[in-house]
């Protein structure tokens, strides 16, 4: 029988998971990945840590599965985005990369923009700049540490600088090169335009790809050191966003995918390219060929619930402290919790947004302090939700979910109730990796299709349904919207 690798490198793990051919998952392997936030602002991991990690994951998954490196027949990547990884003529990482959650670039932002043109940037890559985007640590690199940028002849994102180790490449998926402020999206390749306005040779990027195409082998350099076959073909992949989805069957325009891991996302596939006039939506290629893709990126959903356990409550397990969250009514009465803790993306461009809890009284207690954090990330949830039913969602449609912080019911049935839709959980363990798993098994002819792939192996499980609550956080939305305009300004002066 044959089997899948796919391989994932996030900000938190590297993992490696391995699928049989009716999508059964047989093993995976994890390691935890260290970060770094060196000064305010930045956050930096070393790509040597990831190889590392990604090199036992790989030896851990084929052991658990009792599998060797000539049962894989095809290996997929997923990873984080827009991280930068800038390496010399011979292939030496020449700093730390600097990560999707780094907030250091407004600066070049602003540069970038004006070089370009707000509207006209937005036309072409299907974004405005932004500061977690790979484009504008190119020119911090550039402004900052003119020495290292004199040295950079490629520049790769985290998951391609694992594909490099692993077959030698310079290659990217498109789905991961649209997070770069690089792409021309609609035609799918790098944009000249933008690169010769930024003054970035295009001879840096790597060659981009569709997440089914091969992009070269396994070499034989490193079959020693994981256990994996030289000749193994290695695919595209995705971007962990475009991956996910695929993990998460949402591989055409009405199934909208919801994640809420430490960032929350709200994902719309499109069967062509459209974008959002403002750039407030992502509007990127599908890792699906001839699919793109709206999304919203919220920087901290499950991430704001672990900064308010480990801060308010650190002896206490999440289901505890969610349990008591049950006797406090829809709006925690009268409290609101701004979701804003590193910044804000979607539908905020703004690393100065700053969390808040708004409206306590000497009334409320830890239960509704709780409650308000589950509220308020679900509203974020909702305010991309709504920026995509602007730009228009199809008449019917489904809302999948999934994410370590989805599995909680309390939570999932608080955002069905400010969505006012059904969610239907989606029972694929690490949606990247095993989507980026059934990229590498269409690549190799195991499905004729990405979608055929996923009706195969994806299965959905238990849907739930909005409650009475809807009208009265309809409600409380409408104050909630109210609060980022009205509170932006003291904000940026404390920040
Ligand atoms: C997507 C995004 C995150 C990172 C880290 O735009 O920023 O999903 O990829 O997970």
């Amino acid at each position: 029988m044959p089997y899948f690798m796919g391989m994932d490198i996030s900000t938190t793990s590297a993992k490696a998971l391995i699928i049989d051919e009716t999508g059964k998952v047989i093993a995976i392997g994890s390691s935890a990945q260290p970060i770094s936030q060196p000064k305010p602002l930045w956050s930096e991991q070393n790509p040597q840590d990831w190889w590392d990690g990604m090199v036992a994951s790989i030896k851990e998954a084929l052991a658990e599965a009792n599998l060797r490196g000539e049962d894989i027949s095809a290996i997929g990547l997923t990873g984080q985005m827009h991280g930068l990884v800038i390496l010399d003529e011979n292939g030496e990482v020449l700093r730390p990369s600097i990560l999707w959650n780094d907030q250091r670039t407004q600066q070049q932002c602003d540069d970038m923009t004006e070089k370009i043109g707000f509207s006209r940037l937005i036309e072409l890559t299907g974004n405005r700049a932004l500061t977690g985007f790979t484009a504008p640590k190119i020119l911090w690199v550039r402004d900052n540490e003119p020495d290292t940028y004199e040295q950079c002849a490629h520049i790769l994102l985290p998951k391609d600088y694992i594909r490099f180790m692993l077959t030698g490449d310079y290659a990217t998926d498109l789905a991961g090169a649209s997070g770069t402020s690089l792409l021309n999206v609609a035609e799918r390749q790098w944009s000249s335009e933008v690169l010769s306005a930024l003054e970035i040779p295009e001879s840096w990027l790597p060659k981009v790809h569709e997440g089914t195409e091969i992009t070269g082998t396994i070499t034989h350099a490193i079959t020693e050191l994981t256990g994996l076959k030289a000749g193994t073909p290695v695919v595209g992949g995705g971007g962990d966003q475009a991956a996910g989805a695929v993990g998460m069957g949402c591989v055409s325009p009405d199934k909208i995918g919801v994640t809420v891991g430490t960032s929350g996302v709200v994902f719309a596939p499109l069967s062509q390219y459209e974008y959002e006039p403002d750039g407030l939506l992502h509007a990127f290629c599908h890792s699906v060929p001839e699919q793109w893709h709206f999304m919203g990126v919220m920087l901290s959903a499950a991430g704001s619930l672990q900064w308010y356990r480990d801060t308010i409550a650190p002896d206490m397990d999440y289901d505890a402290l969610l349990a008591e969250t049950q006797a406090i009514p829809a709006g925690s009465e009268g409290l609101l919790f701004m979701p804003y803790l590193t910044g804000e993306r979607t539908p905020h461009p703004d690393p100065l947004a700053r969390g808040a809890f708004i409206g306590l009284t000497s009334r409320h207690t830890r239960a509704h302090m709780t409650r308000a954090v589950l509220e308020g990330v679900a509203f974020g949830l909702k305010d991309m939700f709504t920026l995509i039913d602007t730009v228009g969602l199809p008449d019917s449609y489904e809302v999948r979910i999934s994410g370590g912080g989805a599995k909680s019911p309390i939570w999932q049935q608080i955002i069905a109730d400010i969505f006012g839709a059904t969610l239907v959980n989606v029972n694929t363990p690490e949606a990247g990796a095993f989507g980026a798993a059934l990229l590498a098994a269409v690549s190799v002819g195991a499905f004729p299709d990405v979608a055929s792939a996923c009706s195969a192996t994806i299965t959905t499980g238990e849907r739930v349904e909005p409650s009475d609550n809807v009208a009265t956080y309809a409600e409380i939305y409408k104050k909630y919207v109210r609060l980022y305009p009205t509170l932006k300004d003291i904000f940026h002066q404390l920040a």
